[in-house]
């Protein structure tokens, strides 16, 4: 099977390792645009992944079976629906079923009509309204813009002024605005692959959003995750699935807006139950490096029986006994400003040991140079017998690797390890 992959960060790559591991053969891969990391394990070529009419004609040029769609972009932009239209099975969902990681409100929308548990929120067309919504739910204040905001939309703060001054901000651009009741408790990423009528479960991650040791710092894509998360209980995969997954894929198919793709939910495990805080259209970064760590299943099956409607006859996913965690490493400033394109070096002494694999996200070549360009780096994925050992080849790999400026979370899985 040919398969095409869509994206260029820590995702794609730890998904083209994904189909090496479980049996694709790495001439049967293509990767747009690719990375420098993604370019030692695939062919990468030069294709806007955003452009539906660039990726339909390449995928036909190129025989290609399957396109997997990592980022959300090519979603919104109806790359799917366009590959759809020509006949080519593509895993990620159309433009209007992306919707429900696009637009808050209409998450928000679905699980009512669904009743999946979720938090109360109030959607907000001006800065009265916001107000009023903060004085209802009281502190901490979550303000969430209801649109793409590049990972910078949501603001959970003790201080009404700076979750006024979010508001502001996004209702300027033209946004709505949702302010949600505060829910605490462990956060829970729960990958579903969907064919559009049937559901199936990758094993849970856990995501470190924020960017500093301790939950410190601003909100970021995801500075690191670990997987699988010994304190759940037992049960936890199969209510998500009955109570928030297939409720959610049967709601949206009943709309006319069949999802196929990877809904990833994003849960907490509060003291009042199970609550979804979010829905996403695709993978998660960087969740998607340790689930997939582990997967012993076939992954260009499982994609290709969901992109084709096949997934009631699929085997069901399998994951090795091991644990894995993967550290995030992020270049100077981030999340909040750009660094220079730096050097990065000792790549390879870190993936020496054998229990380390690294996915790149913003890497390129320059000349014999090995460079970052900023943002989210690299992801150092760990895999060992217990989170002790994981967490120990990680943090050993990390160190070997020099880029200046560089910043990342020295706690990934430690509540979870006896060090
Ligand atoms: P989201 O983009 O909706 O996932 O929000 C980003 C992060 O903000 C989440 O991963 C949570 O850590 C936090 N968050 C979002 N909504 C809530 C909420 N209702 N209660 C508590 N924390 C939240
Ligand atoms: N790790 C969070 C996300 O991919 O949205």
């Amino acid at each position: 099977m040919k398969i095409l992959v869509l994206g260029s960060g820590a995702r794609e790559h730890a998904l083209v390792k994904g189909l090496i591991r479980t049996g694709t053969s790495s001439e049967n891969i293509v990767c747009a645009p690719g990375n420098a990391g993604i370019f030692q394990d695939a062919q990468c070529v030069a294709l806007d992944p955003n452009n539906p009419g660039e990726v339909t004609e390449f995928s036909k040029a190129n025989r290609i079976d399957l396109v997997v769609i990592g980022p959300e972009a090519p979603l919104v932009a109806g790359v799917s629906d366009a590959l759809r239209a020509a006949g080519i099975a593509v895993f990620g969902p159309s433009s209007a079923a992306a919707a429900l990681e696009g637009s808050k409100a209409f998450a928000k929308e679905i699980m009512a009509a669904a009743d999946v548990p979720t938090g109360l929120a109030r959607k907000c067309f001006n800065l009265e309204e916001v107000s009023g919504a903060l004085d209802e739910f009281g502190s901490p204040f979550v303000v969430k813009a209801d649109g793409l905001a590049a990972g910078k939309g949501v603001i959970v703060t003790s201080d009404k002024t700076a979750a006024l001054e979010h508001a502001e901000n996004f209702i300027q651009q033209g946004m709505g605005i949702l302010v949600e009741e505060f829910l605490a408790g462990e956060e829970v990423s729960l990958f579903f692959l969907s064919d559009g009528t049937t559901v199936m479960p990758l094993a849970p991650a856990q995501d470190f959003k924020r960017a500093f040791d301790n939950d410190e710092g601003p909100n970021t894509g995801g500075m690191g995750a670990y997987s699988p998360l010994p304190w759940l209980p037992h049960n936890f995969v199969e209510e998500v699935t009955n109570r928030v997954a297939l409720p959610t894929i049967r709601q949206m198919a009943s709309m006319g807006n069949p999802f196929v793709g990877l809904l990833y939910c994003g849960l907490i495990v509060t003291e009042r139950g199970i609550k979804v805080i979010e829905f996403n259209a695709r993978f998660g970064d960087p969740e998607t490096q340790v689930v997939l760590r582990r997967l012993l299943t076939p992954l260009s099956s499982l994609l290709h029986n969901a992109a084709t409607g096949q997934l009631a006859s699929s085997p069901e996913p399998g994951f090795i006994d091991e644990v894995a965690i993967t550290v995030v490493l992020a270049s100077e400033g981030y999340p909040v400003s750009a660094a220079p394109t730096r050097k990065i070096t000792g790549l390879a002494e870190a993936e020496s040991d054998q229990h380390i694999e690294i996915a790149h996200a913003a890497t390129k070549l320059d000349g014999q140079d090995l460079v970052a360009t900023g943002g989210r780096v690299l992801s150092v994925v760990s895999l060992a017998k217990n989170f002790s050992k994981a967490r120990k080849h990680a943090y050993e790999a990390m160190s070997k690797i020099s880029l200046e400026g560089s910043h990342y979370r020295t706690d990934i899985a430690k509540k979870v390890s006896d060090d």
